[in-house]
């Protein structure tokens, strides 16, 4: 068993074969998606492009459904919601609603992970470390599967630290589990890295987001207290999955 952590999107292998996909995108599609299912959404539908997203819409039939999803970290004109998980909390308004879901680096990558590995991809997040490593821990060993990737979203196109921090985490917490039926995975050097990087700062998600790129951007457009939110370790217990056309809460 092979942990491989995929730095870009692009750098997956067009075919995965023998493999499972986990998504990470901290801030903030996959954070988001996980939280909007916990308050209860039916389903959520990640499309690449916001045009495919209201098409996907005009498909809900009588399904009460909202369209989410953000361009430059802010809500797409037209949208009912943007991105923040903080807009997916009120399960009033989410509860029971399919959601038509378009970002610019989280939706592309799990369309990316679907078509390399060609089975479910699960979506992590630091909100859902514990449960993501120990349902794809077990699922890996179930089905005797060569390789786990851990594919960040990155930003346009290149890495992302706090995407790097969640897979060294979530690497170290997949090698407990493997640990506990006496199994060590092979770790690549980028897995050998953000288990590293990790490491040194397990304590401090927050400034590790506070720090990235990324994390200062959305400082700078008004979006602090999501970076506060999405650093939440273990905050829910569940675990998504994409079958390619939707993602629900796997069983
Ligand atoms: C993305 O998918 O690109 C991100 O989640 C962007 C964001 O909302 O900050």
């Amino acid at each position: 068993m092979k942990i491989d952590v995929v730095l870009t999107p692009r750098l997956l292998p067009p075919n995965s074969g023998d493999a499972i996909c986990v998504v990470i995108d901290v801030l903030r599609a996959t954070t988001t998606v996980i939280t909007a299912l916990a308050s209860g959404a039916l389903e959520v539908h990640p499309f690449p492009t916001s045009t495919a997203a209201r098409r996907g819409a005009e498909s809900a039939g009588n399904i009460p459904f909202l369209l989410g999803g953000e361009r430059k970290g802010l809500r797409i004109p037209g949208f009912h919601l943007g991105n923040s998980p903080l807009e997916y909390l009120d399960s009033g308004q989410i509860s029971g609603r399919a959601i038509y879901f378009s970002t610019t680096n989280g939706t592309p990558a799990l369309h990316r992970a679907f078509q390399s590995s060609n089975r479910p991809v699960y979506l992590g997040a630091l909100v859902n470390l514990s449960a993501v490593s120990l349902a794809v821990a077990h699922a890996a060993m179930n089905n005797a599967l060569r390789s786990i990737f851990l594919v960040c979203a990155g930003r346009h196109g290149k890495p992302s630290l706090e995407d790097l921090y969640c897979t060294g985490l979530l690497a170290q917490k997949l090698c407990s589990e493997f640990a506990a039926s006496e199994m060590s995975p092979e770790l690549s050097d980028t897995t050998l890295l953000a288990t590293e990087y990790a490491g040194i700062n397990r304590d401090k998600p927050l400034a590790m987001l506070t720090a990235s790129e990324h994390g200062r951007y959305l400082q700078e457009i008004g979006f602090a207290a999501d970076l506060e939110f999405a650093s939440q370790i273990d905050k829910y217990d569940i675990v998504p999955r994409f079958d390619g056309e939707r993602i629900i809460i796997s069983s």
